[in-house]
């Protein structure tokens, strides 16, 4: 219970110091609410330079129409390590097959099947949120 109170002070002491973020006037206020403009990622673009330690690596080709849906994962059909071996691609690397437990599992891990959750194919378009991210010593362009 003490702890749980601790957490909250700590939170709402967070909350408060968070003064630029406009909350609570519906989502028109909201930078997100521009729709960004409807483009095509190019079909190819080359390895991305990663940003840091363990960073998805960002996926260098089009996604468009690969589905990802209960009965079927196309980006294993390229990136599974059997299938890898004849199609080229990378094949995903050990903790795709861990569970939240750190063990292995015979399969892809649940938590690793939607691969766009955290690997997104990158586009030259003007961001609707400025990102000041620099990154790490070592890393990046
Ligand atoms: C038709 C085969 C194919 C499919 C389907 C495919 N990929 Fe790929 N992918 C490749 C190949 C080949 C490369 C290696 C390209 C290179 O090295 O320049 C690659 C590279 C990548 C990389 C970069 C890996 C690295 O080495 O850093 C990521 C991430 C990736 N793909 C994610 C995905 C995701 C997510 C999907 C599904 C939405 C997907 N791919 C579907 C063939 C495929
Ligand atoms: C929860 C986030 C997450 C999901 C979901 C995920 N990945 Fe990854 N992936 C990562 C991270 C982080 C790395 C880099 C570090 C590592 O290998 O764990 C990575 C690395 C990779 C690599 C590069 C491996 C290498 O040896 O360079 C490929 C290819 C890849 N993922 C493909 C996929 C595919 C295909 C899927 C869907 C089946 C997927 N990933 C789902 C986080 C994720």
């Amino acid at each position: 219970m003490k702890k749980s109170i601790l957490i909250l002070t700590a939170l709402f002491a967070f909350a408060a110091q968070a003064e630029d973020v406009k909350v609570g006037h519906g989502i028109q206020d909201s930078p997100e609410y521009i729709a960004p403009a409807f483009h095509s990622a190019p079909k190819e673009s080359g390895l991305a330079p990663l940003n840091y330690v363990n960073q998805p690596p960002m996926v260098p080709h089009a996604t468009k129409n690969y589905q990802v849906t209960k009965n079927i994962n196309q980006c294993l059909t390229c990136h599974s390590p059997e299938a890898s071996r004849v199609t080229g691609a990378t094949r995903i690397s050990p903790t795709h097959f861990m569970d939240r437990d750190g063990n292995i599992i015979g399969g892809t891990s649940p938590r690793r099947y939607f691969c766009l959750q955290c690997h997104v194919s990158q586009s030259d378009v003007e961001p609707i949120v400025q990102n000041e991210f620099k990154p790490m010593a070592g890393f990046g362009k």
